[in-house]
C-alpha cells in the first residue's frame, strides 16, 4: 500500500522535497515535537488534546479534528465496500475532503502566513499534498472499482490524506494555536467553516492552491461541481432516458469545467512547485 514516492519524510515528490526544507525551517525534530530555545519539546498535536484545549466546539481546530476524524471513516467504509456503494462512499469522501481542503487554502493557509514567519514554507508543504490528492483523484474519476488503476490510484490516495492529516494536525495547527488565543481560533473557525460550506466538491488540479485563483474559482467551480454531483447520483439511480440525460448533462458540466479551469484568474497566485497543466475531464 506504500508508495515510496509519498512516503512519509522519504518522498521524493514534490511534498517529500518540501518535507525536508519544512523540517529546517520549522526546526522540527519529528514526531510533532520542536525544539524551544532551552531545548524542551513544545508542539502538542492537536489528536492529543482535548475539546476545551483547542479552544470549543467552535474553534477551527476542533472543526479540523472532526472532518479528520470523518475522513478516517469513511475511508475504512470505501474499504470495506463494493460497486454503487462504494461509488456512493467516493462521492461522500469527495465532498468532504475538497471542499475542506478549498477553505484551508483560501482561508486558513493564507492566515498561517501571516502570523507565522515560516508559515510559507509549513504552508507550501501542505499545498502540495493537496495537488497530489487533486491529480491523482482527477485520474481516479476516470476509473471504476475493481479495474487495476483504480486499485494502485486507491491506497496511493490514501496514504496522501493520512500524510495530509497528520502535518496538520502534528505540526502545523499547533503552532497556529501557539499563535492564537481562543477568541481567534473561533473567528478563524467561523470563516473557515463560511467557506468550506460553499466551496467546490471536486478536484480541480489546474486551478491556483493559493489565492485569487482559488477564490476566484469558488463560485463557478462549486456550481458545476455540486450540480455534477447531483447528475452523476439521478444517472446511478434512475432508468432509461432519464439516467441518459443526467449523465450527458454531467459530462456536458465535466467538460465546461475542464475548459474554465484554464482561464485567468482561476491560475493565478499559484506557487510553481504545486502548478499542474493537466486537465483530464471530458
Ligand atoms: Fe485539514
Ligand atoms: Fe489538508
Amino acid at each position: 500500500m506504500v508508495d515510496a514516492r509519498h512516503g512519509r519524510g522519504g518522498g521524493a515528490g514534490p511534498a517529500g522535497r518540501a518535507r525536508a526544507a519544512w523540517t529546517r525551517a520549522a526546526g522540527v525534530a519529528g514526531g510533532g515535537q520542536c525544539p524551544s530555545e532551552g531545548g524542551a519539546a513544545v508542539v502538542t498535536s492537536i489528536a492529543r488534546q482535548t475539546e476545551r484545549q483547542l479552544g470549543g466546539p467552535r474553534s477551527v481546530l476542533v472543526r479540523q479534528q472532526r472532518d479528520h476524524q470523518e475522513l478516517d471513516r469513511l475511508v475504512h467504509a470505501i474499504d470495506a465496500a463494493e460497486g454503487d456503494e462504494r461509488l456512493d462512499l467516493l462521492t461522500d469522501l469527495a465532498r468532504l475532503v475538497f471542499p475542506h481542503a478549498f477553505a484551508e487554502e483560501s482561508v486558513l493557509w493564507p492566515a498561517i502566513r501571516r502570523v507565522l514567519p515560516e508559515g510559507e514554507q509549513l504552508t507550501l508543504q501542505i499545498e502540495q499534498e493537496h495537488q497530489e490528492i487533486n491529480e491523482l483523484w482527477s485520474e481516479l474519476e476516470q476509473t471504476t472499482p475493481g479495474d487495476g488503476r483504480h486499485e494502485e490510484l486507491w491506497p496511493r490516495i490514501v496514504e496522501l490524506l493520512r500524510e495530509d492529516v497528520r502535518d496538520e494536525e502534528d505540526e502545523l495547527l499547533p503552532r497556529l494555536q501557539e499563535k492564537l488565543g481562543r477568541r481567534g481560533l473561533v473567528q478563524l473557525g467561523l470563516s473557515w467553516e463560511v467557506v468550506r460550506r460553499i466551496a467546490p466538491t471536486r478536484p480541480h488540479p489546474v486551478v491556483a492552491r493559493r489565492p485569487p485563483g482559488n477564490v476566484a474559482a469558488a463560485l463557478p467551480m462549486t456550481v458545476l461541481d455540486r450540480s455534477r454531483d447531483l447528475l452523476d447520483r439521478t444517472a446511478r439511480t434512475r432508468d432509461g432516458r432519464v439516467a441518459q440525460l443526467a449523465g450527458g448533462l454531467s459530462r456536458a458540466a465535466a467538460g465546461v469545467a475542464g475548459r474554465l479551469e484554464h482561464v485567468p484568474p482561476l491560475t493565478e497566485g499559484e506557487d510553481p512547485s504545486t502548478h499542474s497543466g493537466r486537465s483530464d475531464r471530458t
